[in-house]
């Protein structure tokens, strides 16, 4: 059987040029917003926002503390909506500000959970910040407090999104169709 050819790049949804300048725009209120609160814990969503995280913390102008969480849902049937906890973090976050970093909001499930879970938990304060959001997908009430883009109902891969652990590591935001 021959080898698997190399694969056409995904067509561009948000060039790389776009979403620096955007992570830089995100970056600069972040650290108003938080100019007087003292340190931050950034809590990266895995594995998606790993790159986004990375971007965004080394942009930051403000003491920051990075943590990471991986969450996993299930998909059986129609999108069941259940998510488990996979990996918590490190860190005690009782009255301390938090920010959640993730790369897509989408059904918004994960977000919600995530929400509710760390809310429990007694933060000094709980804000998300996410680099894409397909808002006609949503399906959970939940505020995304600092937003990259709103983007359209399509398959979309790289900046750390991937399809099947595929293209993760391509530079800008692309559409494929699975
Ligand atoms: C993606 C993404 C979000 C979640 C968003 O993670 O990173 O965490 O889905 O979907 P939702 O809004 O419908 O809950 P995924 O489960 O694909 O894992 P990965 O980041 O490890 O690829």
């Amino acid at each position: 059987m021959p080898a698997e050819g190399p694969r056409e790049p995904p067509p561009v949804l948000i060039s790389e040029e776009e979403i620096s300048g955007r992570v830089d725009e995100l970056a600069a209120q972040i650290s108003l917003d938080y100019a007087d609160k003292g340190e931050i814990i950034l809590i990266g969503v895995l594995k998606g926002a790993f790159v986004f995280l990375a971007d965004l913390a080394r942009r930051l102008t403000i003491e920051r503390r990075i943590e990471f969480i991986a969450l996993s849902s299930y998909q059986y049937g129609a999108e069941s909506g259940a998510v488990r906890l996979l990996m918590d973090v490190r860190t005690d976050v009782r009255d301390r500000h938090v920010l959640i970093v993730e790369d897509i909001v989408d059904t918004a499930n994960t977000l919600h959970y995530l929400i509710d879970m760390l809310r429990a938990r007694e933060p000094a304060s709980l804000r998300c910040c996410a680099l894409v959001r397909k808002k006609e997908r949503i399906r959970s009430e939940v505020e995304v407090d600092y937003l990259g883009f709103d983007i359209p109902d399509r398959w979309v891969v790289g900046y750390g999104l991937d399809l099947r652990e595929q293209y993760r590591t391509l530079p800008y935001i692309g559409i494929v169709d699975p």
